[in-house]
């Protein structure tokens, strides 16, 4: 099978599973139910995998076997073909939709088998901007300050023009006094870090140029197939907090758990990102249900082909 033609259809299936996610949850925006809207979403978008016309296995999902029951890791989903690697945050900000707050959105990777980093459950740090820079602008070796003003050079523009995202955490109050310092812009989220990374592709509509931070490993896979269908650039490194953070690292084949992570690490070939819009977003309408049905928008980017689409569907609901 051509490129054009496997990511024409690893498109489509992950189109319709962040849509059926998105729909489900949204059902149960503002309840304070996050773990309900969270199965809401695992539940609608294995179905939607169950029966798709490929062979896929979860390498990034809910968790190992014995603690998830549906989209655990290892997990064969599809009706038989092409043979892909699936990775998913079917709610990403499970308490942003369950305060009914902006950004939510239900996430997907597929790549042909092989092509996403197994990441354990565990922190990253994260470091990423989006495309139309030098090949190998930012670091994260150097230091924030060091990070913006390279960032800054590259766009012509003063440092207090570039606008820097992170979660609002303590573990980042250095990173942000730092910023603050250099006299960048901070917008602080209080969740939601693969949205955070994937605002830095499209800065002139979400206003985030460069994404700092730490958050969940398993997200900084799926924002990094966001920036491999854009063209931008990402760093990352495991954060293991104990042994057992280690030793499960290592199992899963990292031998050196604190090595800097590239792009190509993390997605080495070519990948289709999709996320919908749960609640309203910088960069996604949240569902909106009306009489006719359930209007979904999401953004499903191919790298086979180059295609960054924005669909607006309407799903019986
Ligand atoms: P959930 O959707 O699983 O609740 O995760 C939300 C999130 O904000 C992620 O986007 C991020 O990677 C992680 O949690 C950060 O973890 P923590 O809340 O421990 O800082």
């Amino acid at each position: 099978m051509g490129d054009i033609q496997t990511g024409f259809i690893l498109s489509q299936i992950a189109l319709h599973a962040t849509e059926a996610a998105a729909v489900s949850c949204a059902k149960l925006r503002g309840f304070g139910r996050k773990n309900d809207a969270d199965h809401a979403a695992v539940e609608a978008m294995r179905d939607s995998f169950r029966t798709a016309p490929f062979s896929g296995r979860v390498v990034i999902g809910e968790g190992e076997m014995d603690e998830a029951p549906m989209l655990y890791i290892g997990e064969e989903l599809g009706a038989g073909g092409l043979k892909a690697d699936i990775a998913v945050d079917p709610l990403e900000g499970t308490k942003l939709c369950a305060n009914d707050a902006p950004n939510a959105m239900t996430v997907v990777a597929l790549a042909p088998a092989g092509g996403l980093l197994h990441a354990p459950d565990m922190y990253m740090h994260k470091l990423a901007i989006g495309p139309g820079y030098p090949a190998g602008l930012i670091d994260l070796d150097v230091s924030p300050t060091e990070n913006v003003m390279r960032l800054a050079k590259a766009k012509g523009v003063p440092v207090s023009e570039i606008r820097a995202c992170l979660l609002d955490r303590p573990r980042h109050a250095a990173i942000i006094d730092e910023l603050r310092k250099a006299g960048a812009g901070i917008r602080l989220i209080p969740d939601g870090d693969v949205a955070g990374v994937f605002w830095t592709t499209e800065t002139a509509r979400s206003g985030v140029d460069i994404y700092f931070g730490s958050g969940g490993a398993p997200e900084g896979v799926l924002a990094a197939a966001a920036i491999r269908c854009a063209g931008g650039q990402m760093q990352a490194r495991l954060a293991p907090e104990n042994d057992q953070e280690i030793a499960r690292a290592r199992a899963m084949g990292h031998k050196d758990v604190t090595r800097k992570l590239t792009l190509d690490d993390m997605v080495p070939g070519d990948v289709v990102f999709a996320a919908s819009g749960v609640t309203d977003g910088s960069m996604l309408a949240g569902v909106l249900f009306a009489a006719e049905g359930a209007h979904v928008e999401t953004v499903v980017w191919d790298s086979f082909s180059g295609r960054k689409s924005r669909v607006r569907s309407v799903i019986s609901a």
